[in-house]
């Protein structure tokens, strides 16, 4: 399958609750490879164009609040098929709506307030990243497991 990377942040309401571990650790224990992460404020003008694709939806101005409203960690995951595989640790936008044993259906109950944010395509992966992160902040490394984890 081929290599992708995906952007994952770690909202506000998560860090809030303690609960950076529990997402690093069910994306490290998936096989996922960490490539870059930081723990930050965000600008107003990040969440703009992070979310700029929601402006005048009815949630929007909640959203950049919601965002904004305490640090982030954000990462950069990458694996065959991290995007797909991700958005599935994740699960479904609203949290009544994930798939038990997801993250947002073992630890939220709003949409609002649902934990993580990760890229939704490939495409969206490389520009996210890319918006996120400065070249020298990602680590392209081998991992001494990456044989038994990506087939190829
Ligand atoms: P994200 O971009 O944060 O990973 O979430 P997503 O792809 O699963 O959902 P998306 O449609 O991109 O929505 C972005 C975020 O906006 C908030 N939202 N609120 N009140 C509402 O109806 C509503 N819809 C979306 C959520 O925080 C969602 O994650
Ligand atoms: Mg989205």
């Amino acid at each position: 399958s081929p290599m992708e990377r995906t952007l994952v942040i770690v909202k506000p309401d998560a860090v809030q609750r303690g609960l950076i571990g529990e997402v690093t650790s069910r994306l490290e224990r998936r096989g996922l490879k960490l490539v870059g992460l930081k723990f930050m404020s965000i600008s107003q003008d990040l969440a703009h164009r992070h979310y700029g694709i929601h402006e005048g939806k009815p949630f929007f101005e909640s959203l950049i609040r919601y965002i904004t409203s305490a640090p982030v960690m954000a990462m950069v995951w990458e694996g065959p098929n991290a995007v797909a595989a991700v958005r599935q640790t994740m699960g479904a936008t609203r949290p009544t709506e994930a798939a038990p044993g997801s993250l947002r259906h073992d630890f939220a109950l709003e949409v609002g307030r649902n934990l993580t944010h990760a890229s939704d395509t490939v495409e969206n992966g490389v520009k996210e990243v890319e918006l996120w992160f400065a070249p020298d902040e990602l680590v392209s490394w081998a991992r001494a497991v990456d044989p038994w984890v990506f087939e190829q």
